[in-house]
């Protein structure tokens, strides 16, 4: 495979985008020219594992043949139709996701942060509609460590000072409370101007931290105590990358259907990333009628929200996750990664630990969180056909597509072992 599109080489394309992009990221000095599955290839014809999948927007793999095909066919017969008139694909869609993931409703949106964005104005309609919170006093609990996007309503919930430096000033009506604090929670639950709680089940930008055991449960139960809404932000967790079809999912086999057995049902549900397959940017917000229904007509929305391209490519892309039981290959070879990542951490002084759940993990290199530890082991990993990104200067995220193969998740094992060890070396 040495297909090169432009013509151009690495080189070339990473000063083009330095030149006339906004420096608003700072990638990997990595071009990505082409995906199948779980590899990629650079515009030389290097192949590389990709162990990030797009932030888990990838579950799938890169250019799953069933997502492209409806992805295909349907843009060959209607693309957009805004809101304004019905289209054909919605109502299916809608009536397919909501069965999915076990909802009255569904509200469709396009990127993660504008489906948080959704929740968070659905969740202020429900507490003055029905909770009866006063006039523009609504409260939202956010944890602390979040990561919801980028929109100034999020990064005003943000303690990460590269998100809000320079952004103020802030969006009012927000309270952060310690994430895997229940003491504290129920302490900024207890006041009645509160609309809800919105939790990452897996906080991942922040170095996929887990919390504890039955959490999340009682963090729901707490808010069912106070009357306030638990909202799921599971646009990184969700859709079986932590080994079940959603990290607030109950312990059930998936043979039935998991997603009919959560542990903890969020009252609002928020998905994006994987619901396209990363293919177009989906995102979807879920609520029973009791709190969708308190958004009327021309209250919200997005001239792309529920288009017939985005429709057709999530269907495809929820239909893959089922038909390849993407849920239990995450579970059972995320086990096979912590596994061997454990071996590693008892073998080598610079890694420190190893946690995740299914094919979401990280490990913690043993340095200070300002260091470039993490970056550079990165780059050696590149150059050794791995590609992974640091979510901090010491800890590296791995989240390769869920289709990766058993023999597939050892030979990264392998890669990973041998750099680190080179690296400490
Ligand atoms: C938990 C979570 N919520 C929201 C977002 C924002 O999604 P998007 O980048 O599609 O706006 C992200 C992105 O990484 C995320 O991880």
């Amino acid at each position: 495979m040495t297909e090169i599109a432009t013509g151009l080489s690495s080189q070339q394309l990473m000063e083009l985008e330095d030149k006339y992009g906004a420096h608003n990221y700072h990638p990997l000095p990595i071009v990505i020219a082409k995906g199948e599955g779980v590899l990629v290839w650079d515009p030389e014809g290097k192949q590389y594992y990709d162990f990030l999948s797009a932030y888990s927007a990838v579950n799938q793999g890169h250019c799953h043949p069933h997502i492209i095909k409806a992805l295909k066919d349907q843009a060959e017969t209607l693309t957009l139709t805004s809101r304004a008139f019905y289209n054909d694909q919605l109502g299916p869609y809608e009536k397919f996701v909501t069965e999915y993931f076990n909802y009255d409703k569904v509200l469709p949106i396009n990127s993660g942060v504008e489906a948080v964005e959704t929740a968070l104005k659905l969740a202020r309609k429900w507490a003055y509609k029905v909770k009866g919170v006063e006039r523009y006093k609504a409260k939202i609990i956010f944890a602390s460590g979040n990561f919801h996007g980028r929109t100034l309503a999020v990064i005003s919930a943000s303690v990460d000072p590269d998100s809000t430096k320079g952004f103020g000033p802030y969006m009012p009506g927000i309270e952060i409370v310690p994430y895997d604090d229940l003491e504290n929670l129920e302490k900024a639950l207890d006041n009645p101007n509160v609309a809800g709680f919105i939790v990452e089940p897996i906080q991942g930008e922040a170095g996929v931290k887990v919390p504890s055991e039955g959490y999340l449960a009682q963090a729901k139960a707490l808010c069912e105590k106070y009357n306030a809404l638990f909202i799921a932000d599971e646009v990184q967790t969700g859709i079986a990358r932590t080994g079940k079809l959603l990290a607030t999912c109950g312990n059930c086999s998936c043979e039935i259907s998991c997603q009919h057995k959560p542990e903890v049902r969020p009252d609002i549900l928020i998905l994006g990333k994987a619901l396209s397959g990363g293919v177009f940017p989906v995102s979807a917000v879920f609520a029973d009628d009791d709190i969708m229904l308190t958004i009327k007509p021309g209250e919200h929305g997005s001239t792309f929200g529920g288009n017939p391209l985005a429709c057709a490519v999530a269907m495809a892309a929820l239909e893959v996750v089922t038909d390849e039981k993407l849920a239990e290959k995450a579970e059972s070879l995320g086990k096979i990664f912590r596994t061997r990542m454990q071996a590693l951490v008892d073998k080598s002084d610079l890694v420190s630990l190893v946690r995740g759940k299914g094919l979401l993990n990280a490990i913690v290199i043993n340095d200070e969180e300002t260091s470039k530890t993490a970056w550079n082991i990165c780059v050696a990993l590149k150059d050794n056909g791995l590609l992974a990104k640091p979510t901090h200067g010491n800890i590296i995220r791995f989240a390769p597509p869920l289709v990766i193969t058993e023999e597939q998740i050892h030979e990264c094992c392998d890669i990973i072992e041998k750099t680190i060890i080179a690296y400490e070396a």
